[in-house]
């Protein structure tokens, strides 16, 4: 296959880029290195890009700007892709409310960029969206919880395996990137639906992995290890730090996208985490590191939660695992602490 990646510099992109090399594809990653304008010299991802110039067989990488409409509409003419795994974002909410705009051209615009070359150059591509659980705004926050020691969960035993695709996507606070996201996450489902497209969409949890450019804003287990290593003050923001999320390593995503593509149901929509399993708060992550690192991780409370936070979420995984039958997480949280403790960062 010829295989295009946007986003092909962060974290995820970068895992499709080594994956579907490594797989014998002809890969074409498309980055133009926003992430450092987004987040300064912590968010460059030339590094990443450099790794993967060494470590592929058959990778290109362009300098795309995704919100380039007709140099998009160029690469795709010339290149007809088979598989379109789109990765590049403005990926945190706490920076789109600085730039609105800018947020919005990105992850909105630029998706729709992609899916219209999509259709106008080879409409029976697989195209993978990520989209974010930043879709639900909080309305997962109006499922009943319950305050345990070092976490929040759900109270019900019907809420157990967290948030299915049926939660409510409006009439709820989506912070300004979750309001980007979700309507690229509808349009790439009408491409799906109404154009009958090859389009899935995935809605992370916590994406993790080695090859993060972590920042403060962007990358929460990477940017906890680069704070635990440098000795500055990690910023807890409300919910008493008790907050929940559920990391999925990016291997573990990647084989999520290898599944769609072999067997693409259009339109359709996954929550994609690492499930209850992989699920800790920040306490609970915080205690893991200093134990795996051997030394304090020193802490600042501050006593206003993010806006549009969730308190509690756990993606739940059982569509994808109806429809993939043979995928499942294959890493584990401490796995995944294992592996971050090791990477050199
Ligand atoms: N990391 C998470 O926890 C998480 C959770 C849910 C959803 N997601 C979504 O998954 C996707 C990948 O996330 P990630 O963590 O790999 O992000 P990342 O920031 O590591 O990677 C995104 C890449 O896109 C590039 N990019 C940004 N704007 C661009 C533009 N205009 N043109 C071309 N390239 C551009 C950046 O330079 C960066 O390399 C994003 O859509 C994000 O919203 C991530």
């Amino acid at each position: 296959m010829k295989v295009l990646v946007t986003g092909s510099s962060g974290l995820i992109g970068s895992e499709a880029v080594a994956h579907f090399d490594r797989a014998g594809h002809q890969v074409f990653g498309a980055d133009n290195n926003m992430r450092r304008e987004f987040f300064g010299p912590g968010g460059d991802t030339l590094w990443n890009l450099e790794r993967l110039r060494q470590s592929t067989k058959n990778f290109t990488h362009v300098t795309l700007d995704i919100r380039d409409r007709p140099r998009v509409l160029e690469l795709f003419q010339a290149e007809r892709f088979d598989l379109i795994i789109h990765c590049a974002a403005q990926p945190s909410h706490d920076k789109a409310k600085e730039i609105p705009l800018v947020d919005f051209d990105v992850n909105a615009v630029g998706t729709l960029n992609l899916l219209e070359a999509t259709r106008q150059s080879n409409p029976e591509a697989v195209f993978i969206f990520m989209s974010t659980n930043k879709v639900y705004g909080d309305s997962p926050n109006e499922l009943p919880l319950q305050e345990l020691a070092t976490r929040w969960d759900y109270a019900r035993p019907e809420d157990f395996n967290g948030i299915r695709e049926d939660c409510r996507i409006d009439r709820t606070l989506h912070s300004v990137f979750g309001a980007s996201k979700t309507a690229a996450d509808v349009m790439a489902q009408e491409y799906g639906k109404y154009f009958g497209m090859k389009v899935g969409v995935f809605r992370g949890g916590c994406l993790t992995g080695e090859h993060h450019s972590a920042v403060q804003l962007h990358g929460f287990l990477s940017y906890l290890f680069k704070v635990a290593r440098s000795g500055e003050t990690y910023s807890i923001f409300g919910y008493k730090g008790k907050q929940v999320r559920d990391q999925i390593h990016s291997a573990d995503v990647i084989a999520a996208f290898e599944a769609f593509t072999r067997n693409p149901r259009p339109g359709e929509v996954y929550n994609l985490g690492g499930g209850r399993g992989n699920s800790a708060s920040i306490l609970e992550c915080i205690a893991k590191i200093e134990a795996l690192l051997g030394k304090r991780i020193s802490t600042r409370y501050v006593d206003e939660n993010r806006v549009g936070d969730h308190i509690c979420y756990i993606s739940d995984l059982t569509k994808m695992q109806k429809d993939f039958p043979q995928w499942r997480i294959t890493v584990s949280l401490d796995q995944i602490l294992e592996k971050m403790a090791r990477a050199p960062m």
